[in-house]
């Protein structure tokens, strides 16, 4: 079938030919972005708005910094690319001993490559190779929580926990194992939140034994949510016992930090935040290169590196993989994030706003939760507080905020997971260097925009 060929169903409006991406995800149509500055970005039309989510939780040091963008400039001038099979560069030096230097000494190397997902089909790679050179070739399985998501790749979806994407691409890949996610907000009756994150760390002792220790390659978890679980937060005990857990059964702890990593939750890993949990492999990306060009990263310690690199070397690349510009731009982006405090900025002002969002979450018929660590945090959409239940599907609740933000000039982020089986909540994370004025900025368009839809609600019936 030549599906280029095919005329558009009937009732479906011909596609313009050449459309920029968005058209692949439907007809609605965005502002076109012409410029970007700190916390602040204009449309074409010339209208501002605030970044309160770092895009998809990217712009970590903000838009526009004068010292990436001369960085980028003079590295261009030097060299952009040179293969890596040829050339050893210098920004990929520099870059790598800034992480482990940041990352602190559980790592001691760093796989750089180009975006988050890119860093978990590596992470998934290293540690097989590293338990295949151990002479445990039988561990394959990579364990993780339902729900999560780790990237968009086919071994990222395998390790992903989402029923539309399982049900859509499960054919296609080799679906791994999942256990249930510590979920703060609504665990199942009869449970709290701590007694829930027992029964989900015991989900990860009985899973392993049923799957076989002798088959557990690895399993991942994002230490602080992502989108996929509104930025939760486990508690201590559950990071203590899934570590022991993991350690018993020689499982390789992964911490997925694309999101949470690079100072977002006011520390530069949010592992940090436990310190008896030291995950073996970490994943970033997103704020590493802060959306100033495509970059992820795999931290690792020599005992898992050097035993791969005698068993004949990682048997993995990607071409663009630690390029000179790509690794240029991370090691000013982090220069940045270091010079100017903004790690903890972060903290400081996460906790300003999560102050304020309480408050403003005490005050409105909508929110039933706010939570997060730092600058990742998340807004948990109710249609009734008491009972935790949600909108109606037909109220589209977080695509419809995400809409009136936009009109009022916030930029937010959020996306059902699971067709929202778990819930729905809008991120809150803007650039770490936010200020007091941006944030309060921030604050009271958050109020608006609520305030708006809850007008919206009530007129509706529907609260
Ligand atoms: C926790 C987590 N892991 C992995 C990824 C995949 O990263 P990327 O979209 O850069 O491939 C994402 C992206 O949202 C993420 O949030």
């Amino acid at each position: 079938m030549t599906f280029w060929k095919s005329k558009p169903s009937s009732g479906m409006a011909e596609m313009e030919r050449g459309a920029p991406v968005q058209a692949f995800y439907g007809p609605a149509k965005l502002p076109v972005i012409e410029r970007a500055r700190g916390v602040y970005m204009w449309d074409s039309a010339g209208k501002r708005y605030l970044d309160g989510s770092s895009g998809p939780i990217v712009a970590n040091i903000g838009h526009g910094n004068p010292k990436v963008l001369a960085a980028m400039a003079e590295q261009a001038q030097k060299v952009c690319f040179a293969s890596r099979a040829v050339f050893e560069n210098a920004p990929n030096r520099a870059l790598a001993q800034r992480l482990v230097g940041l990352a602190g000494l559980a790592f001691d190397q760093a796989f750089i490559v180009s975006g988050g997902s890119e860093a978990t089909e590596a992470a998934l790679k290293l540690a097989r190779q590293y338990a295949v050179a151990k002479g445990e070739a039988s561990r394959f399985k990579v364990l993780s929580l339902m729900p999560s998501y780790h990237g968009g790749t086919l071994g990222a979806v395998a390790i992903t926990g989402d029923s539309d994407s399982a049900a859509m691409f499960a054919p296609i890949t080799r679906m791994m194992p999942k256990i249930p996610a510590p979920l703060s907000y609504r665990p199942p009756e009869n449970h709290s939140a701590e007694s829930y994150a027992r029964h989900c760390a015991q989900a990860l002792e009985d899973t392993i034994r049923a799957e076989g220790p002798e088959s557990v390659l690895a399993f991942i978890l994002e230490p602080v949510g992502g989108l996929a679980t509104g930025a939760n937060v486990p508690p201590a005990a559950y990071m203590r016992t899934i570590r022991e857990i993991c350690t018993r059964h020689g499982v390789l702890l992964i911490f997925d930090e694309v999101m949470s990593g690079a100072g977002r939750t006011g520390a530069f890993l949010a592992a940090e935040h436990w310190p008896d949990a030291t995950p073996d492999i970490v994943t970033l990306a997103k704020g590493l290169a802060a959306g100033y060009t495509p970059l992820g990263a795999v931290l690792a310690p020599n005992r898992i590196v050097e035993p791969v690199v005698a068993s004949g070397g990682f048997m993995h690349g990607h071409t663009y993989a630690a390029n000179p510009l790509s690794c240029a731009i991370g090691d000013a982006v982090l220069g940045e994030l270091v010079a100017q405090n903004m790690v903890e900025n972060a903290a400081e002002m996460g906790r300003y706003l999560a102050e304020n969002l309480r408050e403003i979450a005490a005050n409105s018929t909508i929110i039933g939760d706010i939570r997060g660590k730092g600058l990742l945090m998340a807004a948990e959409i109710v249609a009734d507080k008491a009972s935790r239940a949600m909108l109606p599907p037909a109220a589209r609740a977080v695509y419809r905020l995400l809409e009136i933000g936009t009109e009022l000039g916030l930029m937010l982020y959020a996306r059902k997971t699971s067709g929202g089986a778990y819930g729905e909540w809008l991120m809150i994370a803007p650039p770490l260097n936010i200020t007091r004025a941006e944030a309060d900025e921030l604050l009271a368009l958050f109020v608006a925009t609520i305030a708006a839809f809850e007008r919206e609600l009530r007129s509706a019936g529907l609260i």
